[in-house]
């Protein structure tokens, strides 16, 4: 099994998995869903990341996107061999990302840090909560709704979804999954005031002990290249950078509509 075999299955909805997130039209490999809080913009990701998107999938889903008057396609984040061909058909990159492996020992991992403070279940009724502190974190372009937070949990065979609140608010939380005996930090967010306090430390490792417990031998992690503060800690947590990169990239659909 090659990477990008391990690392998207957490990355991507599984199949069928995904009640809250419609899917607006799919190839063979691809699908279109909307992009959080921007319908306008259609998310083209692949459905299976064991298979390259090949080109035809991509003209297929860029042309039903045009017809919906879409104003651009983006990707999620794409293997190099999926990105290929996207980059190949006029996609822009806009952003790059990193991606990380650890592998997991009961032992290393419980030398890690204190294990006094602890994490609670994120409930269902908190997603809306946790979409608002994943927009504060990331920003209104990267941000994810409750839609793709609860296709997020679905993407993987077991999910671990917890949080941490102060004053009854939520101020952090994580989405974590395990496939096979792999297993990814999918998400993980705290409150822009509540900063260089230890709560991502906190819930990554909370994360990687629930994992441990599952037989997980490895966990894997995706960042932007410039996201400096997520690769410091998870660096310090003693994850190491693989050499692949990932690609989102962006096609621009009224500049296309505007020069025919
Ligand atoms: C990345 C993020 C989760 C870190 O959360 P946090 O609670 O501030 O992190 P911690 O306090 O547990 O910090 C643990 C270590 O990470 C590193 N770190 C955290 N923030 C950092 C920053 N701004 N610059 C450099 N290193 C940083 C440090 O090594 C830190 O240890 P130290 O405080 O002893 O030096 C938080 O900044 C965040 O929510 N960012 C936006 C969303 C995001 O990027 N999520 C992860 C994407 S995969």
């Amino acid at each position: 099994m090659d990477t990008s075999d391990r690392l998207l299955v957490a990355d991507v909805p599984a199949r069928d998995a995904q009640p809250e997130r419609l899917v607006r039209a799919r190839t063979e490999r691809a699908a279109l869903v909307d992009w959080p809080f921007d319908p306008s913009v259609a998310m083209l990701q692949p459905i299976d990341h064991t298979q390259r998107i090949r080109p035809a999938d991509i003209e297929e889903l860029v042309e039903r996107a045009a017809l919906e008057g879409r104003r651009a396609v983006r990707t999620s984040a794409l293997f190099p061999g999926s990105a290929a061909p996207a980059l190949d058909l006029g996609f822009t990159p806009i952003d790059e990302l990193v991606l990380l492996r650890r592998s997991l020992d009961n032992a290393a991992i419980e030398q890690l840090g204190d294990t006094s403070r602890t994490t609670r279940p994120l409930t269902r009724r908190r997603l809306d909560e946790a979409a608002r502190l994943d927009v504060a974190s990331f920003g209104p372009l990267w941000g994810h709704d409750r839609s793709t937070l609860s296709a997020t949990r679905a993407a993987t065979a077991s999910s671990r979804t917890r949080g941490i609140t102060a004053d009854r608010r939520l101020i952090a939380f994580s989405i974590s999954g395990r496939t096979g005996r792999s297993g990814y930090l999918q998400r993980l967010a705290v409150d822009p005031a509540r900063r260089r306090c230890g709560l991502g430390h906190l819930l990554a490792l909370d994360a990687m002990r629930w994992m441990t417990r599952l037989r997980c031998i490895d966990v894997w992690v995706n960042t932007s290249v410039s996201n400096t503060a997520a690769l410091h800690l998870y660096e310090g947590l003693g994850f190491e950078r693989r050499v692949e990169r990932l690609i989102v990239a962006e096609l621009d659909l009224t500049e296309e509509r505007g020069s025919k």
